[in-house]
């Protein structure tokens, strides 16, 4: 079953300038989450920022949900120092970890949600050994590394399978999807069986925060 929808903004978008005024104004905005995108140069081409800034913005004041999404390789140290600054919800990349089911334990372990992330390619073979140990499954819509770049298609298909896969553990499993997500292709991925969307430049690049989030929130509101 569809969870309620969330609204995570990817702060791989915001002024880094001024990153803790940016997340307070987003959640102010109506944001649910604050989607954290961890990149090493090495699993993605891009480097971001890691642990001691989940600190800052946790002792900022920042008590939303921070969704910790790594794109990192190897990836159990960074799960530990996540986990310590703070993260709520962790999710990794299976190709980039050795042992997949003993990360989703060392997540679990840490008393912190558990999600698995899927590149446009990446065959969704590996949930069946692991749905049972998730909270959230993360498909892909761009390959990962960078904000801005258009959502593929090929993911509503993808979306769907997940779907019917969750439907059929009925355990409540979020269906997050990243890349792309914008408030005129938001309805099309909710109907394909998304409930959490993550946006990074949609959001971030208006001036207008509030009105970015309600014109998706309604665009997938239930009737
Ligand atoms: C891509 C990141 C995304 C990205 C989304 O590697 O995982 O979270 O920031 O940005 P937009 O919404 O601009 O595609
Ligand atoms: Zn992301």
């Amino acid at each position: 079953m569809k969870q309620p929808n969330v609204i995570a903004p990817s702060i791989l978008s915001a002024d880094f300038a001024r990153l803790g005024e940016e997340v307070h104004k987003v959640l102010e905005a109506g944001a649910d989450w604050v989607h954290f995108d961890v990149m090493d140069n090495h699993f993605v081409p891009n480097l971001s920022i890691g642990p001691m800034v989940c600190k800052a913005l946790r002792n900022a004041g920042i008590k939303a949900p921070i969704d910790v999404h790594l794109m990192v390789s190897p990836v159990d140290q960074l799960v530990d120092d996540f986990a310590q600054a703070g993260a709520s919800l962790i999710s990794f990349h299976p190709e980039a970890s050795t042992h997949v089911d003993r990360t989703l334990q060392l997540i679990r372990s840490h008393g912190c949600q558990t999600g698995l992330v899927f590149n446009p390619a990446t065959p969704l073979d590996w949930l069946q050994w692991t749905l049972d140990e998730l909270d959230l499954v993360l498909l892909m819509s761009v390959n990962p590394g960078f904000g801005g770049q258009q959502f593929l298609p090929l993911t509503l298909d993808k979306l769907k399978q997940v779907r019917a896969a969750i439907d059929r553990s009925g355990r409540p499993v979020r269906l997050q999807v990243d890349g792309g997500v914008k408030p005129d292709n938001i309805a099309r991925i909710a109907e394909a069986g998304a409930d959490t969307f993550v946006a990074g430049s949609a959001i971030f690049g208006q001036p207008d925060y509030r009105a970015v989030i309600e014109k998706m929130r309604s665009a997938i509101k239930n009737p």
